[in-house]
């Protein structure tokens, strides 16, 4: 296995909170990699920082070898990384085809334009992106929806769109933030399923998620992160028993029982 993505002593602020300070990990090209963590322990920060949604204010971020830190999410869409939202982010007027073509023209500028020029390749780059788009919505049962507006679709079925809008620009990695919360357990089996065939199909996934069977069934290796920093990373089974771990899990919900309380 070779690395695909490597974050070197990251850093976050806001204000006085270190969201992130000093991470350093490593995914394998062609591996499931779990990021998991208590809530607040800054896995949407550093999902933010690597795909350019914010700036670090210090450390570096390498895709395939290449310094990408700071990079705009378009330019790292280009360069074949591309990354989901906790909530869901669909623009809600458009139907569900129209959000999928979305991800496909990640080329846009130069795709449009070329097209404008009616190009044999622009032609043919077209056509095979709306293949893409029709192949994904398919395998994500969203076919029979995909003449709705999406802002007419149930939570579950607008999460899974958001993962067929991130695969149809054809990325290399794909960060997924918590993309089965808030689904039914039907739902969710399905999901997984799809993030399984998109690891087969060759593609390095990133997943964040709460639910600790989910992404024990689903991983191959896990980093767990607290107050920023990284508490502990390997196989899930192992790391999921670290009494660190499973301390730093207790400690936030007996923190949180005791605030709501
Ligand atoms: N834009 C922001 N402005 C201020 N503080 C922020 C911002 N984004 C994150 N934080 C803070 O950074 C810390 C990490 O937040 P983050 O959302 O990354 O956690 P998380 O691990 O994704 O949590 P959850 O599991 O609840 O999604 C928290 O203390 C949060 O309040
Ligand atoms: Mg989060």
């Amino acid at each position: 296995m070779s690395t695909l993505l490597e974050l070197r002593g990251l850093a976050r602020s806001f204000g006085g909170v270190r969201a992130v300070s000093d991470l350093s990990f490593s995914v394998q090209r062609g591996e499931i990699l779990g990021l998991i963590g208590p809530s607040g322990a800054g896995k949407t920060t550093i999902v933010n920082l690597i795909s350019g949604v914010i700036e670090p204010s210090a450390g570096s971020v390498l895709l395939d070898g290449v310094d990408v830190t700071g990079l705009a999410p378009h330019r790292l869409a280009r360069l074949g990384l591309m990354r989901t939202f906790q909530s869901t982010a669909v623009f809600s007027a458009r139907t569900v085809r129209e959000n999928a073509r979305r991800g496909a023209f990640r080329l846009a500028h130069s795709e449009w334009f070329s097209e404008f020029f009616g190009t044999p390749h622009a032609r043919r780059r077209y056509e095979a992106a709306e293949e893409l788009v029709e192949a994904l919505l398919g395998q994500l049962d969203l076919s029979g929806v995909a003449d709705q507006v999406a802002g007419s679709l149930s939570y579950g079925t607008q999460k899974a769109l958001g993962i067929v809008i991130a695969l149809a620009a054809q990325p290399s990695i794909i960060l997924l933030d918590e993309p089965v919360a808030g689904l039914s357990v039907e739902e969710a089996s399905h999901v997984r399923d799809v993030i399984s065939k998109v690891r087969d199909r060759g593609i390095t996934v990133v997943v964040i998620d709460h639910n600790m069977r989910f992404i024990s069934g689903l991983c191959d290796r896990v980093v767990v992160v607290h107050h920023g920093q990284e508490l502990a990373q390997g196989a899930p089974n192992l790391v999921l028993g670290d009494p660190g771990v499973i301390e730093a899990y207790l400690g936030a919900s007996y923190a949180r029982r005791h605030q709501s309380g």
